[in-house]
């Protein structure tokens, strides 16, 4: 088998989930560690275990349930990936990328990608929400872009643009949600890198130096793929854990911490999600 995946490839997931339901989502929604009960929210929803759809990769990671749920959100038609999967678990970036091309020829507009993520930004305490303004993609400029490999012309071009990652009407929406619902929105540069180790004191220094405000190890590749099929994001981070940066002495990060801090951050997330898809 190729190491990239070809229209038919998507076209025979989408085929499977159509099946399944008449339902044509508009929003995308992808979430990460901890805030898969966000997808509980969803009214008659129809799911399906990745295992059951063509291609599909499987999360492998504790706190990613690995399903999709199909159905109404504040009125509004949504396919949510309640887990995702990570380049660290060994999937290509074209695996990590692949829900969102099969999503893209669903007919998605708009992809809320949700993610947790240490808080590098000194303001930033675990719990908090970031809404992602920007991102570095420090994993592709090492090489691992998902789009490498043939160009799929008929999601768009070679070269795609990246001046606006994540649209500046959602984020505006976002944060008109957050100020009425009193729930507190900081703003950053969310930063991805490969994982699964989490960062060193130096690497820590060395990301906030360069521009980031969270790290994480996903996101981006969904982004950049989302954007190359024209597809609108709106990404938002949840701070599982706050980082020492600027000489504070070390702390150990565990995944048990980052998945009760993502349990705190559900109803924040929650609440912005569906002000956001009820202003659609
Ligand atoms: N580093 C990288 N990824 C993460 C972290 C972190 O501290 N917390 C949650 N995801």
């Amino acid at each position: 088998m190729s190491e990239f995946f070809s229209y038919s490839h998507f076209d025979e997931a989408a085929a499977t989930i159509r099946e399944r339901t008449t339902l044509r989502p508009r929003v995308g929604m992808i979430l990460g560690s901890g805030l898969n009960s966000l997808a509980e929210s969803v009214a008659d929803g129809v799911t399906l275990p990745y295992g059951d759809i063509p291609h599909f990769p499987v999360s492998t990671v504790e706190g990613h349930v690995g399903r999709l749920v199909i159905g109404h959100l504040e009125g509004q038609p949504v396919i949510v990936m309640q887990g995702r999967v990570h380049y660290y678990e060994g999937y290509s970036m074209a695996q990590v990328a692949f829900p969102v091309r099969v999503m893209q020829v669903l007919g998605i507009e708009v992809l809320i990608i949700t993610n947790a993520a240490g808080g590098l930004n000194p303001e930033f305490r675990a719990g908090e929400v970031m809404l992602i303004s920007d991102h570095i993609n420090l994993i592709g400029m090492g090489g691992l872009n998902p789009l490498r490999g043939p160009n799929l012309d008929r999601f768009g071009p070679r070269f795609p643009d990246m001046s606006e990652p994540y649209d500046r009407e959602l984020q505006a929406l976002a944060r008109r949600v957050a100020a009425e619902e009193h729930v507190p929105l900081h703003t950053g540069v969310y930063v991805c890198l490969a994982g699964p180790s989490f960062e060193s004191p130096a690497d820590l220094r060395f990301l906030r130096l360069i521009g980031a405000d969270a790290v994480g190890m996903s996101t981006v590749p969904e982004t950049i793929v989302a954007r190359h099929g024209g597809t609108r994001v709106l990404g938002l981070s949840g701070i599982s854990n706050a980082l020492p940066v600027a000489g504070a002495p070390p702390v150990e990060t565990t995944h048990e911490e980052v998945l009760e801090a993502g349990r705190l951050l559900v109803p924040r997330l929650e609440t912005i999600i569906r002000g956001v898809l009820a202003a659609l």
